[in-house]
């Protein structure tokens, strides 16, 4: 399965409906629609995000039942779960933040960075891992833990930085293209 993880460093473990950029809530609903949706059904994949404000991590699967692409649906679902509520395809841990990273160690990682190498220059494993950052990018601390726990490759789309979502999306394509021909 392929896993995505966002580090999301104004995420709190509370969203406000009616303001969906308040914690920055709204990148990790288009990152949910990025990671987990084609046309007609859920990908075999994962997307975890650090909410670094709660100190918690919330995860999304293909198990999800009842969510809607739209970003609306995924933040009425998100506050749902933030409150106490279930859904299959989504889980809020209470790992430590280094805890979940380990627990992927043995997978082939890459983090997604502007000055990395580029990502057509790499062959990207089945079961990769990517890290991406927020609309803030990478905090110092943050990626000092990711490389020691994961060793991940850095690589690039070029040097335009993009949003997170469509960098997941493009990852997504491109790997359906790699699948499609072999
Ligand atoms: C919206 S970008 C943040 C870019 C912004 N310049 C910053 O760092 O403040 C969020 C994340 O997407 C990824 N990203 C964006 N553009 C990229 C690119 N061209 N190549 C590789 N990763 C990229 C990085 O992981 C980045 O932390």
């Amino acid at each position: 399965m392929r896993d995505f993880i966002v580090i999301c460093s104004a995420a709190g473990d509370r969203i406000r409906p009616q303001d969906p950029g308040f914690g920055r809530f709204d990148v990790i609903a288009r990152c949910v629609n990025a990671a987990l949706w084609t046309s007609h059904g859920l990908r075999d994949a994962r997307i975890s995000f650090w909410l670094a404000k709660a100190g918690k991590w919330l995860i999304f699967s293909p198990e999800m039942r009842k969510v809607n692409p739209d970003e609306r649906s995924i933040l009425l679902w998100i506050g749902k779960v933030l409150a106490g509520g279930n859904n299959p395809g989504i889980t809020l841990a209470a790992d430590a933040f280094e805890q979940r990273l380990q627990s992927m160690a043995p997978r082939k990682a890459y983090l997604l960075d502007e000055k990395g190498t580029a990502v057509a220059k790499v062959e990207i494993a089945e079961d990769a891992v990517f890290i991406l950052g927020d609309h803030t990018g990478l905090e110092k601390e943050h990626r000092e833990i990711i490389e020691t726990a994961l060793k991940p490759e850095a690589v690039s789309l070029g040097r335009q930085p993009y949003l997170s979502s469509h960098c997941i999306a493009y990852l997504n394509i491109e790997l359906d293209h790699g699948q499609a021909a072999r």
